[in-house]
């Protein structure tokens, strides 16, 4: 079936299309077995390039029949290409007719059935598995599609742009015809054939005009899709007020389906949505499944400016559109959260996600550019570098040029690039030019190796306080570690804002050497660019505690040298919340650390306690910020300090410290339990979901206490709560105090849980999750896993369902993964070999668990290795699953 064409695709290969397609013609006679296709084309060659024969994408298809201008031409397959040799010199029809088969296509690239219904994804290279078509993103064409089916199964028929018409068909079939204005790639094409029903709203927009509204979900699921509607109204107004970018379409539509492999897709005014990121409603979603809802809605709609209007020229290309939407979404969500301090929640969030998902990334085996410079299956580059750190990328042009210098930037990016496939640079250029004399524009060339240069750079800051000259010295300097395929990295910009604090924790005002002093700000940017840069700040009253990288201003690890005391004053005074966390974090981290590099058992300090035991009980922090205060750091994050990881050494001091957490402040614990009940009807605010998060916190740590000697009654109380529940947030938060503290009610609590819910194939993943991220303990949630993969709920087919439970245990539970049996890894391959027969995109994602094994001590890294070399040995992999196994074992 595989034909064997791992080819490397360099960004420097870059050559615009012999041929362009202007119209696009598609008819459609949808059928599960075989699907019928004819694509009619009008094609032109592109001046600008030498002549060559038409050469089209094509896999999985049985072609017909190829007609030019009418007449049969001969024609030439060549692995996944169609070729003509023989074309017109001037414009000229192509005809193609060819068949699919949906029923079969499990990958769930391209035209595929799910529930009953047809679906498509074609981002990124899933249109040449439905027909025959210059399947490049800088090819943009203006299409009409036609769809005929079955009538009774299939009731909705829906396609990009506006409908032109409907008709009754013969034999129980009818037809609908769409029309999109807007030129577009391939990759945004789609079509749902479905049994769906909708949510609709017209709104009016700012610019008076009127739209429709649409959210297409099954029957049974509509009132959970009234969030996601809230949510698009929230996103077409936002996007009007924040950036003047307004709804280009009539109608916009959003669908629902049970089998996807991304998120969501942002197909031009017909987006589709894995059902996980769409339906919303108290009794099966969390407050943190409304927020993610909201972003990816957001998300998804946002594309249709930046990656719809404007396009990427290659995928190479791809954070243009993906680090860009990724930072509008951030911003968008921050400024639903309203209060200052929901906001910095948020960013809290985010720069966890990067450090947990992106760091480790740049710092393994997949390390590649936010622009990478080459790929074998451009489906394994859908990374947290591309969207996370891309994002981070851009929020650095505004950190550097103000937000109305980016918004100026975002005008003329649009301005001049409308409706066309550029580049990272075009943004780069656009951003600078809008802002000249900007630290940006004087600088675009250093700060373009953003985008080129892989791996995290780190980031040294060392303070001298002289106080008979009241300065204060800020030595900065930068290194970039090597990374595969690049050695000699050069310095970067990196945007640090800061403030300096007085012992007291009053902000001291900013003033460098040479300035009048005028100046009184307590916040400021400074800009490194070069290896090593110092920056004196004048009349310091006494020798400062500095707050740096404020805001995590940029995507860096931090080295400020700072100890305990300094971290206690930021923890306890910083007006910038986010180093307020930070210093939480390093405060456990460093405890972590201590234990695992000493080898000794970890014994948490008076001093580290009392701290955390001020914050839980602080009378003005926010709720929401005191849950992410208290909370101890990633595993994975805490692995990425250390030069040879143990992971089972790792796990050991995070549980010995959360148990002494639970202990010590099991007083503290149950206060804030009883104090931050909510009464009022549910609703996700920040206000509420803060409570609920710190109340879920209080009670992991009350249960685990009572399952270590503590008060017993904790694990009764949660049980009760996981029955008097009115929403999943509260329900979920209690069943999983009792799963990850291995209470002896966790097994009924389970029981009971899967039969209120066996309905709802939403909660019977997160069902799986829960059991597949539990916190290991005597290798019980290990072997659970491999129970449940027998469990008549497990399919290995629906990627919710696949990563419910394999990607919990293997990517996001790595003491019950890294055996020193070896188990983990056995289970890990057996895996992925079997998710890549169905689905290599998903097998391809389980894959980069293992992006990390050289740093492993032994006998994790000999057993680590043993088991990708057993993958990387199948001799039909998929290009997917094989790029990834042979970079970890370059
Ligand atoms: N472009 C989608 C997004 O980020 C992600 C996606 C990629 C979905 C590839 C499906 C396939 O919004
Ligand atoms: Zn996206």
């Amino acid at each position: 079936m595989r034909e064997g064409t791992a080819t490397l695709i360099r960004r420097e290969d870059y050559v615009a299309p012999v041929f362009w397609i202007r119209t696009v013609d598609l008819c459609f006679d949808l059928e599960p077995a075989k699907t019928l296709v004819t694509s009619k084309m009008r094609l032109e060659r592109n001046a600008g390039v030498p002549h060559g024969p038409l050469r089209l994408h094509g896999e999985e298809l049985n072609l017909l029949r190829v007609l030019i201008d009418g007449e049969s031409v001969s024609f030439r397959q060549e692995g996944h290409e169609l070729i003509i040799d023989n074309v017109p010199d001037a414009d000229f029809n192509l005809e193609i007719r060819n068949t699919c088969a949906p029923e079969k296509n499990t990958a769930l690239s391209g035209l595929y059935t799910s529930g009953g219904g047809f679906f498509t994804q074609c981002e990124a290279e899933g249109f040449r598995r439905i027909t025959y078509f210059l399947d490049r993103p800088d090819v943009m064409a203006v299409y009409t599609v036609t769809l005929r089916a079955d009538k009774a199964r299939y009731p909705m028929l829906l396609s990009n742009g506006n409908l032109l018409e409907t008709a009754t068909l013969d034999n129980g079939r009818h037809l609908a015809k769409w029309h999109d204005p807007f030129p577009k790639p391939s990759y945004l094409f789609a079509l749902v054939a479905a049994d769906l029903v909708a949510r609709e709203q017209r709104i009016r927009t700012r610019a008076g005009k009127d739209h429709l509204l649409q959210v297409y979900v099954r029957r049974g699921d509509l009132e959970k899709t009234e969030h996601a509607m809230n949510s698009l109204i929230a996103s077409v107004v936002w996007d009007e007020a924040r950036f003047k970018l307004p709804l280009d379409l009539e109608r916009f539509m959003v669908v629902g389906v049970s089998d996807f492999n991304m998120g969501a897709m942002e197909n031009k005014g017909l987006n589709i949505f894995n059902t996980a990121a769409l339906l919303a409603s108290p009794a099966i979603s969390t407050d943190a499944d409304f927020h993610r809802i909201e972003s990816i809605v957001a998300h998804e709609y946002f594309h249709n400016w930046t990656g719809n209007r404007v396009t990427c020229r290659d995928w190479f290309q791809l954070s243009l559109k993906e680090g860009l939407t990724v930072f509008r979404d951030q911003e968008f969500s921050q400024d639903m959260a309203a209060t200052p301090s929901a906001r910095a929640v948020c960013r809290i969030q985010d720069v966890r996600a990067l450090r947990a998902m992106q760091f480790p990334e740049d710092a393994g085996s997949m390390a590649h550019a936010v622009r990478p410079d080459q790929y074998v299956e451009i489906n394994n580059f859908y990374t947290a570098t591309v969207y996370n750190k891309g994002a981070e990328v851009v929020r650095m042009y505004q950190t550097l040029v103000g937000r109305e210098g980016f918004a100026k930037g975002m005008s003329l990016y649009f301005e001049r690039h409308d409706g066309q496939a550029v580049t990272c640079d075009d943004f780069a250029q656009a951003i600078a030019d809008a802002n000249p004399g900007s630290p940006l524009s004087t600088r675009l060339d250093t700060f373009r190796r953003w985008y080129s240069q892989a791996g995290t750079p780190r980031l040294q800051a060392r303070g001298a306080y002289d106080a008979d000259a009241r300065t204060y010295t800020l030595t900065l300097s930068q290194a970039n570690p090597a990374t595969p395929g690049q050695d000699g990295k050069q310095p970067q910009v990196i945007p640090v804002a800061l403030g300096l604090l007085s012992r007291e924790g009053r902000p001291l005002p900013l003033t460098l050497q040479g300035e009048d002093g005028g100046t009184v700000a307590t916040e400021r940017v400074l800009v490194l660019d070069q290896a090593e840069q110092s920056f004196v700040f004048v009349d310091v009253a006494g020798e400062p505690v500095p707050s740096l990288l404020r805001g995590f201003s940029a995507p860096v690890v931090l080295d400020d040298g700072l100890g305990d005391a300094e971290l206690l004053v930021l923890l306890k005074h910083d007006s910038d919340a986010f180093n307020r966390w930070e210093a939480s974090q390093r405060l456990a981290l460093a405890r972590i650390l201590g234990a695992v590099r000493s080898g000794e058992p970890l014994t948490l300090d008076a001093a580290y306690l009392d701290a955390m035991r001020a914050v839980l009980r602080h009378a003005d922090l926010d709720p929401a910020f005191k849950a992410l205060a208290l909370q101890l750091p990633d595993e994975a994050y805490i692995a990425e300090q250390l030069t040879e990881v143990d992971p089972q050494a790792v796990h050991a001091a995070v549980a010995a410290a959360q148990e002494q957490l639970a202990t010590a402040l099991q007083a503290d614990w149950a206060w804030a339990f009883e104090t931050h009940q909510v009464s009022a009807g549910y609703s996700p605010d920040p206000v509420q979901s803060g409570k609920r998060a710190l109340v879920n916190l209080s009670l992991a740590m009350l249960v685990l206490n009572a399952t270590r000697g503590g008060d017993g009654v904790w694990p009764g109380r949660a049980y009760q709560r996981i029955k008097d529940a009115t929403n999943m947030t509260d329900r979920l938060g209690a069943l999983s105090a009792l799963v990850n503290a291995h209470a002896e009610l966790a097994d009924s609590a389970l029981a009971r849980f899967h039969a209120q819910f066996k309905g709802e194939a939403l909660v019977i993943d997160k069902w799986f999750a829960m059991q597949g991220r539990a916190a290991e303990q005597d290798g019980k949630t290990f072997a659970r896993v491999k129970q449940l993969m027998k469990h008549a709920d497990f399919t290995l087919k629906n990627p919710n369902r696949a990563r419910s439970l394999i990607f919990s245990l293997c990517m996001f539970n790595p003491a019950a993964f890294h055996r020193a049996d070896a188990a983990g890894y056995v289970f890990w391959a057996e895996q992925v070999l079997a998710l890549d027969a169905i689905n290599p995109q998903v097998a391809g994602r389980l894959a980069r668990v293992m992006d990390r094994w050289t740093a492993l001590a032994e006998p994790y890294r000999g057993a680590a290795r043993e088991a990708i070399v057993r993958v990387a040995a199948k001799p039909d992999l998929s290009n997917d699953v094989r790029e990834i196994v042979e970079r970890a074992l370059a």
